[in-house]
């Protein structure tokens, strides 16, 4: 029964092409560390979920915004738990990349002929960080709103265009609910956009590509 079915879509949709291209590929004698790629994945993949259900509750303006957070964590059936996932997920997400960052640049993976994934991967790890940045005031208390002040101060003291930017980032010249509705925008629309197309060719060029092997003396 489930065979048929699955002859049935292999035939429309070409499954085993897909597996094959996708899955089933040769790969070098590798180790541990290549599976830092894999893990940064699923942390995205893991922080998308945990985020699509924080937006059922959260409210993103000055008024409501700490408030929502607290009935998340005391009034929402395990919103604690969903919560708890994104914030610490946050956190590995960003080691892990910047692992994996280290582990393609230990093994010279960034040559030729992967330069583009080195590239895709640099807008990843900085997108991953501008997640992290906006994502921390979304919650609206003392910490996250004085570590935003602070930390657009700190593109702000540039020369010639800091102004500029700190205005752009506020959106105005004071920390706002304007603030925090751009950076509610960004932290669910803007970086998620580029990280899942940057994650695309990043991984279209894996698999075109394949997985470089670990250098030895010689080369
Ligand atoms: C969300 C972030 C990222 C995800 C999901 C991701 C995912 C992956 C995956 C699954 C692979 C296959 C091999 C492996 O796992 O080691 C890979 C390879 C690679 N990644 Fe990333 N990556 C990310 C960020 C980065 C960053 C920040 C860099 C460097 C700046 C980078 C550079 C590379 C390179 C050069 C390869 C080819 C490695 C090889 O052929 O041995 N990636 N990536």
């Amino acid at each position: 029964m489930l065979s048929n079915i699955f002859s049935w879509l292999d035939e429309r949709i070409g499954l085993t092409v897909i597996y094959r291209l996708v899955l089933d590929r040769k790969v070098p004698k590798v180790n541990w560390w290549f599976t830092l790629g894999s893990a940064s994945l699923f942390l995205f993949v893991m922080q998308g979920v945990t985020g699509i259900f924080l937006t059922v509750y959260y409210v993103p303006s000055p008024d409501h915004a700490y408030d929502s957070i607290q009935f998340i964590m005391n009034g929402v059936a395990f919103g604690w738990l969903i919560r708890g996932i994104h914030h610490w997920g946050a956190t590995l997400m960003v080691i892990f990349v910047f692992l994996h960052m280290l582990r393609t640049f230990y093994y010279a993976a960034y040559k030729y002929p992967r330069e583009i994934t080195w590239v895709t991967g640099v807008i990843l790890f900085l997108a991953t960080l501008g997640m992290g940045f906006t994502g921390y005031l979304l919650p609206w208390n003392q910490k996250a709103y004085w570590a935003t002040t602070v930390g657009t101060e700190i593109p702000g003291t540039a020369p010639l265009i800091g102004p500029l930017i700190m205005r752009i980032l506020r959106g105005g010249t004071e920390l706002s609910g304007v603030t925090l509705a751009r950076f509610f925008s960004v932290h669910i629309w803007f970086l998620p956009a580029v990280i899942v197309a940057m994650i695309g060719i990043h991984l279209y060029l894996v698999i075109r590509l394949g997985i470089a092997s670990i250098p030895d003396k010689d080369d």
